[in-house]
């Protein structure tokens, strides 16, 4: 069985809605299947729930029950002598997967904070981020560095998933720096580098993160063609010919937007493109609405539509150039300094 295949996701209205329960029980379920390592203690093989808890110092009670659970929603299979194993759902939550889904489970349920004042949020329209985290979520980061890690460890997760699409449609051709804003471990940016041999780049992100890029460019092999500099986007960003922005202008406001727009517009060298690769709001993009609530808890941002981006574009000096779909949840959309009226 599988999560989308479970009794409760049902035809009929009334299931459906008693079923969105179970689907949020199901996500508090994958943390906690996540946290235990259990994909890791089921790599050689399939265990009882107390073999499980022993290797990881869990209740066997408790344990037991939570894998019941983990086989209800088709992470696990269990077998008439109560042995598990695992199915390829789970296989998404092994640690030494380079596509590993586990930091991104870890860290987006781990940020639970702002939840409980949801509505209030939606009644008095006022983001309640600042308030849980004691400033901004990436101050946050910054105090608690084992979470930074997990946050830049989701992010390319993330990329690993949908980032080989998106690349695909990023020209590099003739770039000759391209600088990855906010890039944390600088995936995308690999990615791109991958294609192009020749292309030479620049990760930029805050400080406390830039100090895992540089070691995450190290090991994948990067550290000739790519440099890694610490600083802050709302001040001034390293000149290129290509600036990437992805997963950036959702996290906040327009009027953060434009500041970090108007210091791309500053960092570009002449004939050079910024692209921007963020979810679109719109009929076919359903997964923006709900990314769309995500924003408002954990930050000050937003997912927006095209015409909110071109509002944004212009009011920063920038004019798009193409929108192209990327099959992922994220378009890429490029842009050039407007030309004087
Ligand atoms: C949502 S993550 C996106 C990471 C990456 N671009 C990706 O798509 O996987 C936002 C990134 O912006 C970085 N960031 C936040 N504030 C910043 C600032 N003031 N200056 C530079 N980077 C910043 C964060 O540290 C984080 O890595």
């Amino acid at each position: 069985m599988s999560l989308n295949t479970a009794p409760w996701q049902s035809d009929d209205a009334y299931e459906q809605m008693v079923g969105t329960l179970f689907n949020y029980w199901a996500c508090w379920t994958v943390y906690a299947v996540a946290h235990l390592s259990i994909a890791d203690h089921l790599a050689s093989g399939n265990l009882t729930a107390a073999e499980v808890a022993r290797r990881e110092g869990s209740a066997p009670h408790t344990t037991l029950r939570l894998m019941r659970a983990g086989a209800a929603v088709g992470l696990l299979t269990e077998d008439a002598n109560e042995r598990f194993g695992s199915t390829p759902l789970l296989e998404t939550l092994r640690s030494d997967d380079p596509r590993s889904l586990r930091p991104f489970v870890l860290s987006q349920m781990a940020s639970w904070l702002p939840w409980d004042r949801f509505v209030a949020s939606i009644r008095d329209g006022v983001t309640r981020s600042t308030e849980a985290f004691g400033g901004s979520p990436f101050d946050f980061l910054a105090a608690h560095p084992e979470e930074a890690e997990r946050f830049s460890a989701a992010m390319a997760g993330v990329t690993a998933l949908w980032g080989p699409a998106i690349a695909k449609v990023i020209d590099t051709r003739g770039v000759r720096c391209a600088v990855d804003v906010g890039g944390a471990n600088g995936a995308l940016l690999m990615l791109l580098q991958r294609d192009n041999l020749d292309l030479r780049g620049i990760v930029f992100d805050r400080p406390n993160i830039a100090e895992y890029a540089h070691l995450e460019v190290t090991r994948s092999g990067f550290a000739e063609r790519t440099s890694v500099v610490g600083g802050d986007f709302f001040e001034s960003i390293p000149q290129g010919d290509l600036l990437l922005l992805k997963f950036i202008l959702h996290d906040w406001s327009d009027d953060e937007c434009i500041i970090i727009l108007k210091r791309c517009r500053q960092a570009l060298a002449p004939a050079g493109r910024i692209a921007v690769i963020d979810s679109i709001v719109g009929p076919n993009n359903p997964r923006a609405a709900l990314f769309d609530m995500n924003m408002l808890m954990g930050c000050t941002g937003r997912e927006r539509t095209i015409d909110e981006f071109d509002e944004l574009f212009g009011v920063a000096g920038l004019q798009r150039i193409t929108v192209r779909d990327t099959g992922t949840p994220q378009s890429v959309i490029e842009l050039t300094v407007a030309e004087a009226e």
